[in-house]
């Protein structure tokens, strides 16, 4: 049976490992394995120990132990190591999902976040982000008026991919309230937690009886080739059933992975202050960029993560849609830059990577780019 189309990861298919200058990688950046295990206070020795057997389905426990640490009212018990983050998404809503269910799901989203629902219930209906000049802002009314006797789950993700939206604290209560008021599932996807920029956000796990939290190391922790992902169930039965769809994806966690995110997770702290340092100084970079070319971009600084969505003054670029101008940047400067179209998103925005120790060089290509070809006065 088909699924739509996966837009952002063939888009990167295209160009990640090609163009030189990568402007749109929601990742931040990476380092080697001695790097990781020098940080941990481990060795390739210890590393080298571990053994290539099958592991347990939901995880090791001790690394269930660190992850349930990771929030304030959660157990090991609650916590399902995955083989990466985004297999969580496709367990969740294979699990949860039936023919005749409605899904209110937050838009723009990562591909994964819609299109496995739309794959298997009867609607995805978008909950749409509204741009204000400055900010990205959540339309409870909006939410209020889409939820029906058929809603089975609201689906979020905060910190947001790709506007870098979190909600306050009073928002997030309200979603909460929402979602326990007409007994709906809320999955709320949390893989660039720990990168706030002031107050940090709770939970849904905490906060919630049904929800479904995804974690992982990809994003804030900048290890994403390591595939290391949670899922945070509280309520025993859905993970009961959802492990049970878990031995026909991937049985179990792969052993070399679950050790190196056990080192992780130990110096956690020290991952993320690193990955909000990069974030902090490419975001002064953009405030300059930005405020160089005001007539081609309207910027909307993000309030966390590690991406900013950027909408285009198409006819200062002289192109028809932002994909075509994507495509065009990509192909003849060899600069990345994702447009908002694979997020489900109107085609005049662009998503923009802050956390990448290369950002300047490729901001600055792409200024050259900017102020050559597309005729800007500065
Ligand atoms: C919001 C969101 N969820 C899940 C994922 C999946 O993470 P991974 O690619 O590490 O599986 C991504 C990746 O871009 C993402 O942006």
């Amino acid at each position: 049976m088909k699924i739509e189309p996966f837009l952002t990861e063939q888009f990167f298919t295209q160009y990640e490992f090609s163009a030189p200058h990568l402007l749109a990688s929601s990742d931040c950046e990476t380092m080697a394995i001695g790097e990781l295990l020098q940080m941990a206070g481990s060795t390739l020795d210890e590393f080298a120990k571990v053994t290539l057997g099958y592991t347990e389905s939901q995880g090791d426990p001790q690394l269930r132990s660190q992850v349930a640490g990771m929030y304030t009212d959660i157990g090991k018990e609650d916590v399902v190591i995955l083989t990466s983050p985004v297999e969580g998404i496709y367990l969740a809503m294979q699990t949860l999902l039936e023919p005749d269910d409605e899904v209110i799901a937050l838009r723009p989203a990562y591909d994964a976040l819609n299109n496995v629902a739309r794959h298997l219930c009867r609607e995805v209906i978008p909950w749409n982000l509204v741009a204000r000049a400055d900010q990205w802002e959540l339309d409870f009314d909006q939410l209020e008026s889409m939820i029906g006797p058929q809603t089975r789950m609201i689906v979020v993700n905060f910190p947001h991919n790709p506007t870098g939206f979190v909600p306050s604290a009073a928002e997030f209560e309200r979603l909460i309230t929402l979602a326990r008021a007409n007994d709906v599932w809320l999955f709320c996807d949390e893989i660039y937690r720990g990168l706030e920029f002031d107050t940090p956000i709770p939970s849904a796990a905490d906060r919630y009886e049904k929800s479904v939290v995804l974690g992982g190391l990809s994003k804030t922790y900048g290890l994403p080739g390591l595939r290391a992902g949670w899922l945070v169930i509280r309520n025993a039965t859905l993970r009961d059933e959802l492990i049970n769809w878990k031995h026909y994806t991937t049985i179990c966690p792969a052993a070399p992975t679950e050790f190196l995110a056990s080192q992780a997770l130990l110096v956690k702290e020290q991952l993320a202050s690193r990955s909000k340092s990069i974030i902090q100084r490419n975001l002064e970079l953009c405030e300059q960029f930005f405020s160089r070319f005001p007539d081609h971009f309207t910027w909307r600084r993000p309030r966390a993560g590690s991406v900013a969505f950027v909408e285009l003054n198409l006819l200062n670029f002289g192109f028809a849609s932002a994909t075509a101008y994507c495509h065009h940047l990509a192909q003849n400067d060899g600069i990345v830059l994702l447009p908002g179209k694979c997020l489900g998103f109107d085609d005049s925005f662009v998503r923009f990577g802050l956390g990448r120790a290369s950002f300047q060089s490729a901001l600055e290509a792409f200024a050259t780019v900017v102020s050559e070809k597309h005729s800007v006065v500065n």
